[in-house]
């Protein structure tokens, strides 16, 4: 008999055991949004296969342009001091050949396109300017040069295979899903001396090379990093570039951050300074500011603090409210 309740016990534990297993997968696959591997998601065409010719030539030269910027462009740049030593890469990982990487997928397809941040239609060379002005917090480059000419023509051979108008799964920034709670600076800085600091250091400030041309690790924050104008500056652009590319050599493995801590990094990050730089033209019509634009004025009465780290929720819907009843 008391064998027998012993064994009833053990069968008990085992029991539970595997319900809190089945749990865990259950939940985690609700509320993770899951890093894919996926057969149809977007494959850059292979640069050695390209031609030694003059396209040839001039796409390679675009290509090291965007991996090694700050060499040509940096600080000590040899073609001209514009930028804060930053790469297009370290945003653009793979010279945008990664897809969810920020991907190049859909820039040749897409451009020239409206956009509500600038109110008109932009070209690829327009777009390019807009990063170099805010993500490399610098000054543009002459439109007519043979580097500008050199990066369209990247573009356009990275994307060759992609249809006018369509977005292939793993283009740009492939967004993760709100969190039901405003991101929280606190956690995130948990978050970040966990995962993070080892590379970009404790304050953020990224390290160079010894021959300072670039970054091994770029910076994240203060007068080197992106300005307030970047993309990278709302939190739903960086906690989704942070899940899929973040801590850079764990993405391979399963061991990925929870999408709450991805957006609580982020906000820990857009928490501390940078440089303060705005463009007075940007979002020419207001109601057409994404939900985590985090600069007033409003078409909605939600305040600065909630546009820059949520709830977004509820901005979302009083968002779709609005649009529905003015159809
Ligand atoms: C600090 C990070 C960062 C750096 C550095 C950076 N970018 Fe970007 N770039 C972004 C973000 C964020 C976006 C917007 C992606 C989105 O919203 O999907 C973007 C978008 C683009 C796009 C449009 C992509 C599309 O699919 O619409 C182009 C083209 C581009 N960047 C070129 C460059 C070039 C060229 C450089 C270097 C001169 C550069 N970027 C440097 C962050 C960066
Ligand atoms: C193993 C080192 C390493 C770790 C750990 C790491 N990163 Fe990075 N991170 C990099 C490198 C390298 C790049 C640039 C990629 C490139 O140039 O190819 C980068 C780029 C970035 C960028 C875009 C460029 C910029 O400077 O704004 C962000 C944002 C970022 N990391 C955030 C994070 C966050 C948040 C964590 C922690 C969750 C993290 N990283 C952990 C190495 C690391």
């Amino acid at each position: 008999m008391r064998e027998l309740r012993s064994s009833w016990f053990a069968w008990l534990i085992i029991v539970v055991i595997i319900i809190m297993i089945l749990n865990s997968f259950l939940h985690r696959s609700v509320n993770e949004t899951p890093i894919t591997n996926n057969n149809n998601e977007w494959q850059a065409p292979d640069i050695n296969l390209l031609p030694h010719n003059d396209e040839g030539n001039l796409i390679r030269y675009g290509r090291e342009l965007i991996v090694n910027t700050s060499i040509y462009f940096g600080p000590n740049g040899t073609i001209a001091r514009l930028t804060n030593g930053m790469n297009c890469q370290n945003c653009h990982v793979e010279a945008g050949a990664k897809p969810f990487g920020n991907s190049f997928a859909a820039v040749a397809s897409t451009y020239p396109k409206y956009r509500d941040r600038s109110g008109r239609v932009e070209s690829i060379e327009f777009r390019i300017e807009d990063c170099m002005e805010r993500s490399l917090n610098g000054k543009s480059i002459d439109s007519n040069s043979k580097e500008m000419k050199a990066m369209v023509a990247y573009f356009k051979w990275i994307g060759k295979n992609v249809k006018h108008g369509e977005r292939p799964m793993g283009s740009g920034i492939v967004e993760i899903p709100f969190i039901n709670r405003a991101a929280d600076p606190q956690k995130g800085k948990t978050v970040f001396i966990n995962n993070c600091q080892r590379c970009h250091g404790s304050n953020g400030e990224g390290i160079l090379f010894p021959d300072s041309t670039g970054y091994i690790y770029p910076p994240l924050w203060g007068e080197h990093s992106f300005n307030i104008s970047a993309g990278l500056y709302r939190i739903s652009r960086l906690a989704a570039f942070i899940k899929y590319n973040m801590p850079f050599d764990l993405t391979q493995l399963q061991s990925t951050l929870p999408d709450e801590d991805a957006w609580d990094v982020a906000a820990y990050i857009i928490s501390q300074p940078r440089t303060e730089k705005r463009f007075i033209y940007d979002w020419p019509k207001i109601e057409t500011k994404p939900v985590d634009y985090p600069f007033a004025p409003y078409a909605d009465a939600f305040s600065e603090q909630q546009h820059k780290y949520g709830p977004f929720l509820p901005i979302q819907q009083a968002k779709e409210k609005q649009k529905a009843a003015t159809k």
